[in-house]
């Protein structure tokens, strides 16, 4: 009896155990595997310049892709990538940036195999140059590449539809927008953009933007297509809202530049 009440004990015991582990593993799981599947997603930050970064990987192949990376932060990406025995397939940016300097060109040195993306008409150097509904495929998993240029000429948002995912660059910024004063800049080809090809998109796919000033992650096409203070009003309020933000001129543009027309290797 007292063999057999120890051991009823004893399993309760380890059942805890067991749940607590599970529901432990699940919160971690949360945190770094969107949806029951095995896609990864990692984002990462850069505090200079307030650029996001994304690690996307398939769990299964192992292949993986990285995007809109920062040259200063190519070793600790690569460590990250080498120790969760990622294959990284692709380095890619969604354009030509102006505030930092691109980390593809490093991450092809330090990650053997990796080759550098970028959109044609950004004008920049790279191993693949992409267009309008190109796919960028790793693994068991898809980027569908829209063409979204006003920010600057080659801008695209890259879309993972299985996910219900987009990265949009400097496009679309959460509850902003890229700036159009500079790098061939037009504020109705942004407008254009945003409402045509991603406002498009269904109401609840998560939006990751390259930059975010205030702390902010991630939004939603609903959230964006309701609250955007510029992008939810009319093509002509956007454009005077626009041509009246007197920014400031950007401080790292004659650096970035010149390096990201060569993936940061200059
Ligand atoms: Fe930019």
């Amino acid at each position: 009896m007292l063999r057999q009440f120890k051991s009823v004990v004893h399993s309760a015991k380890v059942a805890k155990v067991f749940l607590w582990s599970n529901i432990d593993i699940n919160i971690r799981l949360m945190s770094t595997k969107m949806d029951r599947n095995n896609f990864f997603f990692r984002q990462l930050f850069d505090p200079v310049s307030c650029t996001y970064t994304y690690l996307l990987g398939d769990l299964t192949t192992r292949d993986a892709v990285i995007i809109d990376p920062v040259l200063e932060h190519a070793e600790r990406d690569a460590g990250l990538i080498k120790e969760l025995g990622f294959n990284l397939i692709y380095a890619m940016n969604t354009h030509m940036h102006a505030d930092h300097i691109t980390g593809t060109g490093k991450l092809k040195s330090l990650l053997p195999g990796a080759r550098s993306v970028i959109g044609k008409a950004s004008g920049a150097t790279a191993d693949v140059h992409l267009a309008d509904a190109d796919l960028v495929k790793f693994g068991g998993y898809q980027l569908s590449v829209a063409a979204t240029p006003g920010h600057t000429n080659g801008c695209v948002t890259y879309i993972c539809h299985e996910q219900g995912i987009a990265f949009t660059g400097d496009t679309l910024l959460i509850r902003g927008c890229g700036r159009t004063d500079f790098q061939e800049g037009s504020s109705e080809a942004l407008y254009k953009s945003v409402h045509q090809k991603i406002f498009t998109l269904p109401d609840h796919y998560t939006l990751y933007p390259a930059h975010d000033y205030k702390g902010l992650t991630a939004t939603t096409v609903g959230e964006e297509k309701k609250y955007n203070p510029r992008l939810s009003k009319s093509l002509g309020e956007f454009i005077k809202i626009m041509e009246n933000l007197n920014l400031p001129y950007p401080k790292m543009i004659d650096k970035a530049l010149p390096a990201n027309r060569v993936c940061g290797i200059y």
